[in-house]
């Protein structure tokens, strides 16, 4: 059921397309279990009222987060590069504090919190999946397998006091009860402390027609005016906003009670560019709805060009993401072979609805295709750095980001 109102403000949501049937983006799944795979509606709407862009139907969180969660945040060299620049900027927050604590929402396998780990600081990381706790614990960050929520937060500052930094990446847009989390961190937040989390922006989406963005657990693609609003209504003020070139392009928001830090130039100079961009605006995704239709049938044409053509082409990282592209544009087996990926336990199934299967990079070395469409575009700068040799040896790279083309060396 698609549902009718903000989750934030309760106001009425503004539909403006669907991407049809989708299954569970994380749903990899080896071919002998392939019966009941589970799909939902994927159709995002816009509120005009407190501007948060948000998924209109959404499974439960049980379904998406679980034992076999298959991200682990620790496979990328770039992203621990930018965990460890994430933890130098917290760190500025807690020069003159006595015995600080850091809290992590999300906090993986400890990507980010090894950082503060390392250097003996109070630190609890919160994260929902078990199995990555595990690998967490292992490393020896003290790490609560919970989702975050009031409950969790008072039981946090009962044990540890309050918390002068509170952080989360990629991990705010994937909870629905928004007012839960703000009251949550109000409980658990120092008078003083920081609450700053980062999540791929709306801005960055709209200008790339990045649609696959979108899915399951990406629930809010966040702007500062939605985020200035989410959380003005718990006193919660944004003084600073930093804009990331991760995950195709994210946007940094940092907010304090209201009052203790000085508000910088950066919000004011973003909410007035988001204005200009139309990202207040329900015409702006009437148009992207439009670039995303026209992105579907310049990759199904480019994909059926080389099949016609005889050439071999493989998908290159089969990240979260790639399920929205292919279920959307209807890509299968028969337009790509195969998708190889590092993550061993993606390694054997199939991906999500499309059914392409996806293997290790043996194959992709010992027998290059023709052509490799790039899923993990937003980690294309390391990609293409590794993957020199394949240009060299006569390969092309597809890519549909922010349109679809070729490159050869
Ligand atoms: P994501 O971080 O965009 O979700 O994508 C991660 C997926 O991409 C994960 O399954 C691992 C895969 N991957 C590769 O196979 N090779 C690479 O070089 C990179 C950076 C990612
Ligand atoms: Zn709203």
């Amino acid at each position: 059921m698609l549902r009718k109102t903000c989750r934030v403000c309760a106001k009425a949501l503004s539909p403006f397309m669907s991407f049809g049937k989708m299954p569970l983006a994380n749903a990899f799944t080896k071919p002998e279990h392939l019966k009941d795979e589970y799909f939902f509606e994927l159709a995002p709407g816009f509120c005009t009222s407190c501007f948060t862009f948000q998924l209109m139907e959404q499974p439960d969180p049980s379904h998406m987060f679980h034992d076999h969660y298959a991200f682990f945040s620790g496979t990328s060299q770039h992203m621990a590069r930018h965990f460890e620049a994430m933890a130098n900027d917290l760190r500025t927050f807690l020069t003159d504090q006595q015995d600080p604590l850091v809290v992590e929402l999300g906090s993986n396998d400890g990507i980010m919190l090894q950082h503060f780990a390392r250097l003996g600081v109070r630190h609890v990381g919160v994260e929902p999946s078990e199995n990555v706790v595990q690998v967490a614990r292992d490393k020896g960050i003290q790490t609560v397998c919970a989702f975050f929520n009031p409950q969790t937060a008072e039981d946090i500052r009962k044990q540890h006091g309050p918390a002068q930094v509170i952080s989360a990446a990629n991990v705010m847009c994937h909870i629905p009860n928004m007012q839960g989390v703000a009251k949550a961190v109000d409980h658990l937040l120092a008078k003083e402390g920081v609450f700053v989390f980062e999540d791929p922006y709306l801005g960055s989406m709209i200008e790339k027609t990045s649609y696959d963005q979108l899915y399951d657990a990406h629930v809010y693609i966040f702007s500062v005016h939605a985020v200035h609003h989410i959380f003005a209504s718990v006193g919660l003020t944004l003084f600073h906003v930093e804009p990331q070139p991760t995950h195709g392009g994210s946007m940094r928001y940092y907010l304090c009670r209201t009052g203790q830090h000085p508000r910088r130039e950066t919000v004011d100079h973003y909410l007035h560019r988001e204005k200009e961009q139309g990202l207040t605006s329900l015409a702006t995704f009437r148009q992207f709805r439009q670039a995303c239709e026209q992105n579907r049938a310049d990759f199904r044409a480019m994909l059926q060009a080389f099949q016609s053509q005889g050439k071999r082409v493989v998908g290159y990282a089969a990240a979260a993401k790639s399920t929205t592209v292919l279920n959307y544009c209807d890509i299968g087996p028969d337009l790509i072979e195969y998708i190889a990926d590092t993550t061993p336990i993606k390694q054997g199934t199939v991906t999500p609805g499309m059914h392409i299967p996806v293997r290790s990079f043996e194959g992709f070395y010992d027998n290059p295709p023709d052509v490799a469409v790039l899923f993990a575009w937003n980690h294309a700068k390391e990609i293409f750095a590794k993957e020199k040799h394949f240009l060299e040896r006569g390969g092309q790279w597809l890519l549909f980001r922010p349109h679809v083309h070729k490159l050869t060396a």
